[in-house]
């Protein structure tokens, strides 16, 4: 009986037959993925396995080592399905996504905590539109006026989520969420932004968000933990007062759910919370972690003196520059 394969990110889905490789599927619907030698030589065609079975044939020590194969990695030249599939990705340098402008429908929009919205929008017709975990889009409104905003859901998702902070003293882009209704259009162009996700990556990764930061770092988590990461995966969520936090049962859940993830909230003022961690939180970072060894990833999102300063700290604990993915952006006018 043919089984059927999912590839994440994007989305594209096919069959395979019996003794047909994932790779030989793959090629016969021309679906765009990487490989070379179609043996099990070079690595090219690494996968991650997120669920399903396979029947997967000798391969050359060099192109899947032993500790990959644990984190559940595969080579699709040489996993046969023996039930159906679910895979991602792995090496996502390895396919690019064209920045596209399309049309997009509001479906909701709601106050997630006393200054920020939350906005779904739904592509009108574009449905195998994509983009990488931790990258933005620019958003075009009536009268076109543009703001860049990063996504906070998973690239599979059907709606895309951002969260818009309200600025004070009548801004346009409040004026602009004031006005926007259930309905009306939207303008997509992207996705932009080098930022995302690497999920090759088997070492610890840290997480910090400053404010609004944390959509794209949210963004970059769901996918980490959907995609079957097994390494330790640290959020710091920061912000300025205790009422600035939105998402905490989100990741308190989360948390639960998977022991590999952990979050901790900190902030400049509190009121009562006892699960919030007083501060700032390049200084919490600091004393929490005197050295960071291993084979780290950072992942920073939020206002630019902020990332900056931290993207120098975790250097200093021991972060090669290389492997420090930073988002800097401030709430737009
Ligand atoms: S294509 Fe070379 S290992 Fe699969």
């Amino acid at each position: 009986m043919r089984k059927k394969v999912k590839i994440f990110p994007t989305n594209n889905g096919f069959k395979v037959g019996a003794r047909e490789s994932i790779l030989e599927g793959a090629m016969r619907e021309k679906i765009d993925h990487p490989y070379s030698c179609k043996t099990g030589l070079c690595g090219m065609c690494k996968l991650r396995l997120i669920d399903g079975k396979v029947d997967h044939l000798d391969h050359s020590p060099h192109s899947l080592s032993e500790l990959e194969k644990e984190e559940g990695l595969i080579l699709s030249c040489r996993a046969f399905p023996l039930t159906d599939v679910e895979v991602s990705i792995v090496n996502q340098d390895d396919f690019e996504i064209s920045v596209q402008k399309e049309e997009a429908s509001v479906i909701s929009k709601s106050m997630i905590n006393h200054d920020t919205w939350c906005l779904q929008l739904k592509m009108k017709n574009k449905t195998d539109w994509i983009f990488k975990s931790g990258q933005f889009v620019r958003l075009e409104f009536d009268g076109g006026i543009s703001r860049s905003y990063s996504m906070a859901n998973l690239p599979s998702d059907e709606l895309l989520t951002f969260f818009i902070r309200k600025l004070p003293n009548g801004s346009v882009s409040d004026r602009i969420m004031s006005e926007l209704k259930e309905g009306d259009t939207v303008r997509v162009e992207g996705p932009f932004g080098s930022a995302y996700l690497r999920a090759e990556h088997t070492g610890p990764i840290m997480l910090v968000a400053g404010g609004s930061g944390i959509a794209p770092i949210k963004s970059i988590i769901d996918s980490a933990l959907t995609l079957g990461l097994k390494q330790k995966l640290y959020l710091y969520f920061g912000v300025r007062e205790e009422r600035d936090f939105y998402l905490k049962e989100y990741f308190v859940e989360l948390a639960t759910k998977h022991s590999n993830f952990q979050v901790k909230y900190v902030a400049d003022k509190i009121n009562s919370s006892s699960d919030i961690v007083v501060g700032r939180v390049i200084n919490i970072i600091d004393a929490e972690w005197p050295i960071l060894e291993g084979q780290w990833q950072a992942y920073l999102a939020g206002p630019p003196p902020l990332v900056r300063s931290l993207a120098e700290l975790l250097e200093e604990k021991g972060l090669w520059a290389d492997d420090i993915y930073t988002d800097p952006f401030y709430a737009q006018n």
